[in-house]
């Protein structure tokens, strides 16, 4: 979050005027705390860094996909990338602008397909099987389908292996040589509309040189594209990835360096060689990240092999430290007046010994009862969480001009059972 959105109050951590203690107080523990300003502000950040060329910005829900904050970046005029049925439902139920949503995925369902098609919005294809399926699908619904092809472009990003996803290894995308092809076929099938062409290198990306060269390949394919098959490409989108400092000494790149990395080379080459298709970035991370925070509880201080601290939220609600050894900042939002006075294990209420949320931290003197506050945890926070080992999922409330308001409930016990039946001959 953006430090102007956070002070202190009688030691008590305060986000957008609102005392963190109260709120967890008022709508329980663990709670998911969105600010709404904070992403309003970072996507105009993306917005206006790429204003001076024909560009769009699909937010990439999967990063989260609270329908409040669909509607906030709807209403700045954000586009989306889906990647699921799921997704498009909702993007659409928030009044997304359908030629704004582009349908991302490897491995989509033929019911997928067809509800892209039958919706009218863009399929970003990954596969000849899908190509063949989606004119199929296209024909058997008397409609077209428009599509971009999903690049594999070999670049490799300097991130977290399970997040690098533009290696020539990765099952992501046309294998880069085969993408001329792919168009060629494309071309000659009933009822596909060819409109643009898309990559996405990877997560988290703090070592912005990788994109350039992502742009340099892109562009070469755009020119060679219209060259051999005389066809204009309306959009090219480069994806998301742009990376945010965890630690706090992580270098901080803004979506003005990325664009200064990227936009050089698109413009020289729409200069050099007449094609000028619309630029479209897909940001997850950077839009909402350091929008969140996870609150939690203190259950318990276990002085042990190390000094643990058991809090109500694990990774069943914050799964990015155990899935890629994530790091976030946790404070205690209850001793902000308080300096570090011990070294503490953060660690959640779930039967494995890896529902690790932060090591050996330097913290204030945390005594059961506290409150702690998990930072940037606006994107792939709540969206990864599951029930596992039983526990309903927290709530989520939205922080905007010194108001709460819930945006999503607290599961019930009765969740947890939902859909489940049991048969007869068992009861
Ligand atoms: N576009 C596509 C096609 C993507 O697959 C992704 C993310 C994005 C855009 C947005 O990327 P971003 O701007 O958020 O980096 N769960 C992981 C991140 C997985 C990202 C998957 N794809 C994490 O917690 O770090």
């Amino acid at each position: 979050m953006k430090s102007s959105n956070f002070s202190v109050n009688n030691g008590h951590l305060i986000i957008n005027g609102l005392d963190t203690v109260e709120l967890a107080r008022k709508y329980g523990s663990p709670l998911y705390i969105i600010c709404e300003d904070t992403i309003r502000e970072r996507f105009r950040e993306f917005r206006s860094a790429f204003s001076g060329v024909k560009s769009d910005i699909y937010y990439a829900m999967k990063a989260n996909g609270n329908l409040a904050i669909l509607k906030i970046l709807g209403s700045e005029g954000a586009g989306v990338d889906v990647f699921s049925a799921g997704e498009l439902y909702m993007a659409l139920l928030t009044g997304i602008n359908r030629e704004k949503i582009l349908f991302n995925g490897n491995s989509k369902t033929d019911r997928e397909l067809k509800f892209a098609i039958s919706s009218g919005v863009t399929v970003s294809v990954d596969s000849i099987d899908e190509l063949n399926s989606l004119s199929k699908l296209a024909a058997e619904l008397d409609a077209r389908a428009s599509l971009a092809f999903r690049v594999n472009p070999d670049i490799s990003p300097e991130t977290h292996p399970k997040i690098s996803t533009g290696i020539r290894t990765s099952k992501f995308g046309i294998p880069h040589d085969d993408v001329l092809k792919v168009y060629g076929m494309a071309k000659e099938l009933d009822n596909i509309d060819i409109k643009g062409i898309h990559c996405h290198i990877g997560s988290q990306i703090l070592k912005l040189d990788v994109f350039g060269e992502a742009m340099v390949k892109m562009m070469d394919l755009v020119e060679l594209i219209r060259d051999e098959y005389d066809l204009e490409l309306e959009f090219l989108d480069i994806g998301g990835g742009l990376g945010i400092p965890y630690h706090e000494d992580d270098p901080a790149p803004t979506p003005e360096d990325l664009a200064d990395v990227i936009l050089p080379i698109f413009k020289d080459k729409s200069a050099k060689t007449g094609i000028s298709p619309r630029l479209i970035l897909e940001p997850g991370r950077y839009i909402v990240a350091d929008s969140g925070v996870l609150l939690c509880r203190v259950n318990t201080v276990k002085r042990a092999h190390k000094t643990f601290v058991g809090t109500d939220a694990g990774f069943n609600l914050l799964a990015r430290p155990m899935i890629y050894n994530a790091y976030h900042r946790i404070l205690v939002a209850n001793r902000m007046d308080q300096p570090p006075a011990e070294t503490y294990t953060i660690v959640g209420p779930i039967c494995e010994s890896g529902d690790i949320l932060g090591e050996d931290r330097n913290l204030p003197r945390i005594e059961k009862g506290d409150l702690l506050a998990i930072l940037d945890t606006g994107a792939y926070g709540f969206s990864m969480s599951s029930q596992y080992n039983q526990r309903p999922r927290c709530a989520e409330v939205l922080v905007s001009g010194g108001h709460d308001e819930l945006i999503r409930e607290e599961e019930a016990v009765g969740d947890l059972i939902a859909g489940q039946t049991i048969p007869d001959r068992l009861l």
